[in-house]
């Protein structure tokens, strides 16, 4: 395969050769990509493939067992937490779990960031910084709002203000649509291509929802049991040969799948866990 010849310099962000394991359970075997700078990398595949567990190598929350992880051509996957600093500050994150913190406000979450990498003076500025996120993400005025009194789209978007807050390079959504309506994903889909197109950043998107994934991709990846099994534009994936992407992308249950249910879940290998359901 042609994955072999990825080069740190191929991408913004490049992986190689990652295998990473819990326990016995092999999650990542050997998954190779160059992520294009300026570029929407929209990662599908079913519940407990790899996704998110992918996406934490790309700022080494998770440290690979073997492979490589660069950025920008620089090696990163064994730098110090110290030395991953200055290089996360590059990043915007919108992660699956614990969003946005309950206990504090809109305004304070927005500046958490911030507060992390820097010690404000200009409170002013930073008002002002606050406001102009929000704005963004149509959701100006709710500086003073706690997380638990907004609706699950606002709070997406918040989540979103605040991944933009130290203007990043690169922005990682973990399942930004997940759980909303049609028409709030939509809303989500298109604040992503906005980011894009006015702040030039580099998205990384996991999903399940194949809508969005054609909406905002330039590139679509499909990870299997840890495999990349299909990775083009949305008409390559649309009419891929195999019959898991397809599958997949249009939401079926396989016989193997179903047939491992009738029989009371034995013939199946992986267990159903309670996060499995959201
Ligand atoms: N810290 C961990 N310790 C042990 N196992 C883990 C850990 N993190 C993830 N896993 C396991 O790795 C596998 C992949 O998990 P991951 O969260 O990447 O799935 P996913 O593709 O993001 O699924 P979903 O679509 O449901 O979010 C799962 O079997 C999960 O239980
Ligand atoms: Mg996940």
């Amino acid at each position: 395969m042609s994955q072999k010849q990825i080069q740190p310099e191929d991408g913004i962000l490049v992986v190689r050769d990652l295998i990473k394991r819990y326990g016995q359970k092999l999650v990542l075997d050997n998954v190779s990509m160059a992520i294009e700078e300026g570029k929407t990398t929209v990662i599908i595949g079913p519940s407990g493939c790899g996704k998110t567990v992918f996406m934490k190598h790309l700022i080494v929350l998770e440290r690979p067992d073997s492979g490589e992880v660069y950025y920008r051509g620089r090696r990163i996957d064994r730098l110090s937490e110290r030395e991953l600093v200055p290089i996360r500050r590059k990043f915007g994150f919108c992660f699956q779990m614990g969003a946005l913190f309950d206990s504090i406000t809109v305004y304070e979450n927005i500046i958490f960031p911030l507060r992390q990498h820097y010690k404000i003076t200009d409170w002013k500025a930073v008002d002002e910084m606050v406001k102009q996120k929000l704005a963004l993400v149509g959701m100006d005025g709710y500086q003073h709002y706690y997380p638990a009194n907004l609706s699950g789209g606002q709070r997406k978007r918040v989540a979103l203000a605040r991944a933009i807050a130290l203007n990043p390079e690169i922005i990682l959504y973990d399942e930004p649509t997940t759980g909303l309506d049609p028409i709030t994903s939509d809303v989500i889909n298109e604040l992503i291509l906005k980011l894009q197109r006015e702040l030039k950043v580099t998205s990384v998107v996991v999903t399940h929802d194949m809508r969005s994934a054609y909406k905002i991709a330039d590139r679509i990846v499909m990870l299997h049991h840890g495999r990349i099994v299909a990775d083009g534009d949305a008409e390559h994936i649309r009419t891929h040969p195999n019959a898991i992407v397809q599958q997949f992308i249009q939401g079926k249950v396989s016989e193997a799948e179903l047939e491992a249910l009738r029989l009371g879940g034995t013939k199946f290998p992986t267990q159903f866990m309670p996060e499995d359901f959201e």
